[in-house]
C-alpha cells in the first residue's frame, strides 16, 4: 500500500521570498501510475523532491500511506528515486551499484545476491554485471539505475525525467519498459516529464501544472477529450489546438459562433451554457486533427470553410496545412491523396461536435 495525499502543500525558497508552490492539493492512489506535466520551472521536480523528503515543505502536510511524513528524513520514507543523470557510481560495477543500498542496510550477501539477479533479470541487463557504467549504453545505464532502485523495494518510485538523456528510439523503447516495469512490481510510481507523448502514452493519471498550480488532474483520455482551460488544451495533443476568437451571436433564433466571415451552429448540448454568452467573446478550440478534407466521407451537414494554403507538410497519410484567420496562424492535419501546394485554396470542414469553447476572461471550459 502507498497512497500520496498532499494537503494544502506550499514551497517557498529563499527564506519564503520565492513562492514556487502556493497551494497544492493532490491524492495519488495505491499502485497508480502519476505523471506530472507542465512546463519548465513550474515546480514538478520539486513536488517529486518533497515526496522523497529531499526539499522540506514550508507549509501544509504530506502523507505517504496515510502517515504524515513532514520531517521524516528521506532515508526512512521507503521511496526510491532515479534521476535524468542516472547518478551511478563510476568506479563499481553494475553489480556492486545495484548492490550498494543493500549493503549498507547490511542486508546478508545471499540475500542481496537474489535481489540483485532478480531485478537484473527484468531488466534485461544480466550480461553486464560485470562491468562499469561508462562501457555501458544510455539505456543501459538507465536500466541500472533502475535496478538500483528496484532492488530496495520501495513503497513508490519517483522518476525525474528518466529518458530525456537519450535518443528518440531508445526513449519510446524505455518507455513501454518502464510500463511494463510498472505491472509487473504493482507499486505507486510518479514520474515526471515534459514530454506530453511520455505523459499520454504511460499515465493513468496526468497532473498538468503551471506556475506551481494544478491546471487539471485526469486521465490521459479525459485531458484530451475535455480539457479543463485553455492551458491544458494547448499543452496535450500535438500539434497544439487551433484558438481562434469568436463571438457569440443569436441568428434566427439560433446560435451561433461568429468568426473571420463565418458563422458555426453552437451544438444542442452547448446551448444552455453559450446563451449566457450572447454578444460577448469567447474561443473556440479545434484541434488539427478535427478538421475534415473534401476526401473524408462524413463530410455531410458539417460547417465549411475555405481557407488560403500558406504551407503544407506531406506526412505520410496525411498534410498538416497551415493557414490564417483574422490574422492568427492555425494548422489543419487533413486527409489529401492531392498534393497540396502553398497558395492553393483548401476547403476545410468543420464538426461542431468537436470544437471546443472556452471563456475568453477566466479561459475556463465552457
Ligand atoms: N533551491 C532552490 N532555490 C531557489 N529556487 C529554486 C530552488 N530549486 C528550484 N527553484 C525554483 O523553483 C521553480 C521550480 O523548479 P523545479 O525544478 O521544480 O521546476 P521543473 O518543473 O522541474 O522544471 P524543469 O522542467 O526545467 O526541470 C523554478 O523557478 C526554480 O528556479
Ligand atoms: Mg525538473
Amino acid at each position: 500500500m502507498a497512497t500520496i495525499k498532499f494537503k494544502n502543500v506550499a514551497k517557498a525558497f529563499d527564506n519564503g521570498k520565492v513562492t514556487v508552490i502556493p497551494d497544492l492539493s493532490l491524492e495519488i492512489k495505491d499502485k497508480e501510475f502519476v505523471v506530472l506535466v507542465g512546463p519548465s520551472g513550474c515546480g514538478k521536480s520539486t513536488t517529486l523532491r518533497m515526496i522523497a523528503g529531499l526539499e522540506d515543505i514550508s507549509s501544509g502536510e504530506l502523507y505517504i500511506d496515510n502517515k504524515k511524513v513532514n520531517g521524516i528524513p528521506p532515508k526512512d520514507r521507503d521511496i526510491a528515486m532515479v534521476f535524468q543523470s542516472y547518478a551511478l557510481y563510476p568506479h563499481m560495477t553494475v553489480y556492486k551499484n545495484m548492490a550498494f543500498a543493500l549493503k549498507l542496510k547490511k542486508m546478508p550477501k545471499n540475500e542481496i545476491d537474489e535481489k540483485v539477479m532478480w531485478a537484473a533479470k527484468i531488466l534485461d541487463i544480466e550480461p553486464y554485471l560485470d562491468r562499469k557504467p561508462r562501457a555501458l549504453s544510455g539505456g543501459q545505464r538507465q536500466r541500472v539505475a533502475l535496478g538500483r532502485a528496484m532492488v530496495r523495494n520501495p513503497k513508490v518510485f519517483l522518476l525525474d525525467e528518466p529518458l530525456s538523456n537519450l535518443d528518440a528510439k531508445l526513449r519510446t523503447e524505455m518507455r513501454s519498459q518502464i510500463t511494463m516495469l510498472h505491472q509487473k512490481l504493482q507499486t505507486t510510481f510518479v514520474y515526471v516529464t515534459h514530454d506530453q507523448t511520455e505523459a499520454m502514452t504511460m499515465a493513468d493519471r496526468i497532473v498538468v501544472m503551471n506556475k506551481g498550480v494544478i491546471q487539471q488532474f485526469d486521465t490521459p483520455q479525459k485531458l484530451y477529450s475535455e480539457p479543463a482551460n485553455t492551458f491544458v488544451a494547448g499543452f496535450i495533443g500535438s500539434p497544439q489546438m487551433n484558438f481562434i476568437d469568436s463571438e457569440i451571436i443569436k441568428d434566427s433564433g439560433k446560435l451561433k459562433a461568429k468568426f473571420s466571415s463565418y458563422a458555426l451552429d453552437i451544438p444542442k448540448v452547448k446551448n444552455e451554457k453559450l446563451e449566457k454568452y450572447i454578444g460577448k467573446k469567447i474561443i473556440l478550440g479545434i484541434r488539427p486533427e478535427h478538421f475534415l478534407s473534401v476526401e473524408d466521407s462524413d463530410i455531410k451537414g458539417k460547417y465549411a470553410i475555405t481557407v488560403n494554403a500558406m504551407l503544407a507538410e506531406m506526412t505520410g497519410s496525411e498534410t498538416n496545412v497551415y493557414f490564417e484567420l483574422a490574422g492568427e496562424k492555425h494548422i489543419a492535419r487533413i486527409k489529401s491523396e492531392k498534393k497540396i501546394c502553398s497558395g492553393d485554396s483548401v476547403r476545410l470542414f468543420i464538426d461542431p461536435e468537436a470544437v471546443h469553447f472556452f471563456d475568453k476572461e477566466t479561459t475556463m471550459a465552457i
